[in-house]
């Protein structure tokens, strides 16, 4: 990692209320207060309150594992505080600087196994987060089955989740009271009822199974992702734990608006810092491919006439890139195993792909290619092709693979599994760690949920877990709603950067008819800003951006790396509207995107600097644009705006905006 600024106020004070009964821990701020009691059986509990009001009240912490029962049975050895006052840079992110600032507290447990267990919260002035901590000790191994783990929120609020079994989580978020849930992937994102804001989730997963959540008896209550047996079968054993070891965190950011729910870093905060000591060949690209052409079915992976991966397309999309300031084109369907999806090789290529050709071409005119590596789910045999698999794209200059795992159950070293079980976890992880050895990025498809882990190995730069764009190209049931991209940022994009693949241009597909984009051009170009990814794919084709040069304008311009990044505005399932500052200039983008209802807004600049004057270039929608009706209607503009001023703004159905903010010589 860059630059780092720690500093750490080692502050060990012994807590002076008296361990065993209640112990409190505080955020900076004062205002979030998490307190910690046994109950009369030894059971641990923990309450929260904000702003002098009780937001989860009493709930169950602990675990259950196959060689004890973890979740009473506990009397209090030793409370200890400490307080973290600190500042990091990051590799790329929304963010430049990031502010840790938390009041730890450390409740050492015997249990009457004689089994060692600590609990370590962490209060920040925006929410809260705790996790288990097993120190070095006699026994030496756990089998998880059960997590105690509940947050008994006050009041039945609203709640945006997908289920826990959808299948690599791309499904359309929901909202329904907490009670009337099913099961819930993490995250979950809380309509606090009076106002506010909760986001559970877990941070920093690196050898666990994925947390899920479901509603019982008033609480929200976690349940692991289990293991598979032979007959892939769910098994009762989530983890399989060696001694000493922590849990992943167990986060709720509590924000009293969304602006400041999205503005929290409490995620990022509690992975641990970097690991990979160079970082200087990870870079933030846009990119364009050789992908909405399978997609749209007018091309396909494997080798035919439509073939999409040639040497002639590769050359002509390189090329591409190089005239209109995108850094980097992916090419899928270049190796040998799409006939079958089996066997899939990742160092040898169609005999229509030449990649050494392709290689210095690409070196050449300095744009990157990014490769692809689709497994089919069949991790097990990727990790055999692993090192041999870099080393090719290595030593053909490619710094950036996107991975894919297309089957819903995955084949891992430990046979059949979930993807977000703890095997699924370990192949994850042994991806990022072996990638980063070759200097290579990932952008992860059908991964598992993302906990922040790339502040960890910033060469994990992208992933989906979600329903993207692709879903328009194909899915004859409607495709994504105009909402869904306006519920995103609230909810997916919370738990990390999302590959959405933004900016279509051309709306109807004569190959698919019943199918259809579900936005206005100009939402399309207000997803470049509104979800974020330092990896970010204008996904069209060439040819139908520049049927529109002038709006493609945009996404020449707009970088992918930021300084600062807000929500100016926004709601739900409605709209949002995001402010974001480029990293390598004092220029600002604001981006919009609107689901159904058409809706005026205004936008204030507060955001610039004030003593200076920009030029605007405003994209937008035309008085006649609706994502149904008529899509391509826009409106380009420009204007010198300051500080003071206001945008009054139009969206449209399906609709959005982009602006590029130019600050002035
Ligand atoms: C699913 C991915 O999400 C998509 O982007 C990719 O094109 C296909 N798998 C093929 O690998
Ligand atoms: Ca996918």
């Amino acid at each position: 990692m860059k630059k780092r600024l720690y500093y750490l106020l080692p502050l060990l004070m012994l807590m002076a209320a008296s361990c065993g009964q209640q112990t409190k821990v505080s955020s900076p701020d004062g205002k979030t207060r998490v307190a910690f009691q046994l109950t009369e059986s030894g059971a641990p509990q923990y309450c929260v309150q904000q702003d002098g009001k009780t937001v989860i009240d009493w709930s169950a912490l602990g675990l259950q594992a196959t060689e004890q029962n973890l979740t009473n049975g506990f009397t209090v050895l030793s409370c200890s505080s400490d307080k973290y006052r600190g500042q990091w840079e990051t590799v790329w992110g929304e963010e430049r600087m990031i502010d840790d600032r938390h009041n730890e507290m450390t409740v050492s447990m015997l249990h009457s196994s004689g089994m060692r267990m600590d609990i370590v919260f962490r209060v920040f002035d925006d929410g809260f987060a705790f996790r288990y901590v097993f120190p070095e000790q006699e026994a030496v191994e756990l089998t998880v089955t059960d997590e105690a783990t509940e947050y008994r929120f006050t009041a039945d609020h609203q709640a945006w989740s997908i289920p826990w079994r959808t299948d690599y989580y791309e499904g359309l978020w929901s909202k329904a009271p907490l009670s009337a849930k099913d099961t819930m992937c993490s995250p979950v994102t809380i309509e606090l009822l009076g106002g506010g804001y909760a986001f559970v989730h877990e941070a920093a997963l690196e050898d666990y199974p994925a947390q899920n959540l479901y509603p019982m008896n008033g609480a929200l209550k976690t349940y692991l992702t289990p293991w598979m047996d032979d007959n892939a079968q769910i098994m009762n054993e989530k983890a399989y734990k060696w001694l000493p070891f922590n849990s992943p965190w167990r986060m709720v950011i509590l924000a009293r608006s969304l602006p400041e729910m999205v503005a929290s870093r409490i995620m990022l905060n509690l992975n641990e810092p970097c690991r990979i000591e160079d970082t200087s060949w990870i870079k933030p690209m846009k990119f364009i491919g050789i992908w909405w052409g399978m997609h749209m079915k007018s091309m396909t992976w494997e080798q035919g006439p439509i073939h999409g991966a040639t040497t002639a397309n590769m050359e002509r999309y390189l090329r591409f890139a190089k005239e209109h300031n995108i850094q980097a084109v992916l090419a899928e369907g270049w190796n040998l195993g799409w006939e079958t999806w089996e066997n899939f090789s990742f160092t040898e290529p169609y005999d229509d792909w030449d990649m050494d050709y392709l290689s210095n071409l690409a070196q050449e005119l300095g744009v990157e290619i990014i490769g692809h590596n689709e497994t089919g789910g069949n991790a097990a045999d990727y990790e055999e092709q692993l090192e041999e698999a870099y080393a090719y794209h290595q030593a053909h200059g490619i710094h950036a693979i996107k991975t894919g795992y297309v089957s819903p159950i995955i084949r891992t070293v430990d046979g059949l599994q979930l993807n977000k079980g703890q095997s699924g976890v370990r192949h994850y992880r042994k991806v990022i760690e072996t990638a980063a050895k070759y200097h290579i990025s990932i952008d992860n498809h059908e991964p598992v949920m993302p906990t922040g882990l790339q502040r960890t190995y910033p060469n994990l730069m992208s992933q989906e877990g979600v329903r993207g764009q692709e879903w328009n190209a194909w899915n004859v049931s409607g495709g994504n709603p105009a909402s869904h991209v306006t519920i995103l940022p609230f909810t997916r994009v919370m738990a990390g950067p999302v590959d959405y693949t933004p900016g279509v241009f051309a709306f109807e597909n004569p190959l698919l008819p019943q199918t259809r984009v579900n936005a206005t051009l100009m939402n399309q170009l207000g997803l470049f800003v509104c979800i974020y990814s330092p990896l970010q794919m204008a996904c069209d084709l060439p040819e139908n951006y520049m049927k529109h040069p002038d709006a493609f304008r945009f996404i020449e311009d707009v970088p992918c790396d930021w300084n600062r990044s807000l929500l100016v505005d926004g709601k739900i399932g409605e709209y949002c509207i995001f402010a974001r500052q480029d990293r390598n200039s004092e220029d600002w983008y604001i981006g919009a995107v609107n689901a159904d209802e058409p809706r005026e807004v205004c936008v204030p600049l507060t955001m610039l600097d004030k003593k200076a004057c920009y030029t605007a270039t405003i994209y937008r929608d035309g008085d006649n644009a609706d994502w149904q009706t008529n899509p391509y209607d826009y409106v380009i503009e420009e204007r010198e705006v300051r500080a003071a001023d206001k945008l009054d703004l139009h969206m449209a159905g399906g609709g959005g905006f982009a602006i590029r903010l130019k600050k002035n010589e």
